[in-house]
């Protein structure tokens, strides 16, 4: 089986063809190509929705012709179109979904709407074998901070979120409180290699309670006032900033990673995945691995590279659905807001 996948709910335009078998469940990502737009936006300080849109719709018929001729395919191999219909943004998701119901509707081959998160929650069977159900994942990105129990394929429940800010947006956000691009995480964690994560004092957000949600405008608010009572941006040296950089990933992963190994004790799972654009991050990867195999904790993670948007996290995600038997509805369209419990 043949799926072509497509991304297109943000500011990366991806479009990826993964080849799996639903008999035996084997599969490989046979290309996979991915355009962003970190450029065009950066100057904006952010995502600009509008632009986002008009990108999309100039990059992605090209590249999937790319895609077709750099792998040897007609349109005739292929089986089913995966295409992301939320969450995101709205224009943004309506250039994929629009593009994938006409190049479906010429070509006749089916077009299967994926929630971009369950997209992000499978990834790590792109690199091996996904872990046995049930178990918990920490999907962390620029617009979701969740926990979630997951018990099969379409069975996810939302066991903590994020009351405020997302973890990825704290990151995006404090960045820019020590003039950093956009997007934040990558630069913090750049900025943070030498850094003295125990030079300022940051908060470390509903940690002592006794739930599996988070919060983390408070945090952002703290590097706010530590960059001010250090005099300012302009009055801070190269290691007062790698210092700063630091302690803000310090305080963010210690959070991710101690709430994940609560929620994997409290529901009583032995594996945890995370995935998600943060999930990249090489200290959260290092902490988490750490404290999970002190507590006897299995964990699973992407390829860094999967962490990030991609298309063929939303065509594995259509395989483990078709493979599971799951055909999707023909009555659909793109959803800005999507819950993911939703498609339990
Ligand atoms: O999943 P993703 O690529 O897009 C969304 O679905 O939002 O996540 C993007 C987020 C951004 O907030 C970005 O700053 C963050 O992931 N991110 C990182 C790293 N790479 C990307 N955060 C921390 N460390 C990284 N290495
Ligand atoms: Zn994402």
């Amino acid at each position: 089986m043949i799926i072509l996948g497509i991304e297109s709910s943000c500011d990366e335009t991806a479009v990826a063809i993964y080849e799996g078998d639903p008999v035996n469940g084997q599969g490989r990502i046979v290309a996979e190509q991915i355009a962003s737009q970190i450029e065009t936006h950066a100057r904006f300080g952010g995502v600009v929705p509008e632009v986002a849109s008009r990108e999309h719709l100039m990059a992605l018929p090209p590249m999937v012709d790319a895609l077709l001729a750099e792998a040897s395919l007609n349109w005739s191999d292929i089986d089913h179109i995966a295409v992301t219909a939320g969450p995101g943004l709205l224009g943004a998701l309506l250039v994929g979904t629009s593009y994938a119901r006409a190049v479906g509707m010429v070509n006749d081959i089916p077009v299967m709407p994926i929630h971009h998160m369950e997209g992000h929650l499978l990834a790590p069977g792109l690199s091996g074998d996904l872990p046995a159900f049930p178990f918990i994942t920490l999907l962390v990105s620029g617009g979701h901070t969740l926990l979630v129990q997951v018990r099969g394929i379409g069975k996810y429940e939302v066991i903590g979120q994020t009351l405020d800010d997302a973890a990825g947006e704290c990151f995006d956000k404090s960045a820019r409180l020590l003039g950093l691009r956009y997007p934040g995480g990558p630069e913090i964690a750049q900025m943070a290699v030498g850094g003295d994560a125990h030079r300022f004092k940051l908060p470390r957000p509903m940690l002592n309670r006794d739930n599996l949600n988070f919060s983390f405008s408070g945090l952002k608010t703290a590097v706010m006032y530590a960059v001010k009572n250090a005099g300012g941006l302009s009055a801070m040296n190269e290691k007062d900033q790698q210092d700063m950089a630091a302690c803000i990933e310090s305080a963010t992963c210690e959070v991710l990673v101690k709430k994940s190994i609560r929620a994997c004790l409290k529901m009583d799972a032995p594996r945890l995945v995370i995935a998600g654009g943060v999930a990249a991050n090489t200290y959260l990867r290092t902490l988490l691995s750490e404290l999970a195999e002190a507590n006897g904790i299995e964990v699973h993670m992407p390829h860094p590279k999967h962490c990030t948007d991609n298309a063929a996290m939303i065509a594995y995600a259509a395989f483990q659905n078709i493979k599971s038997g799951v055909l999707g509805s023909k009555d659909w369209d793109a959803t800005p807001r999507w819950s993911l419990s939703s498609l339990s």
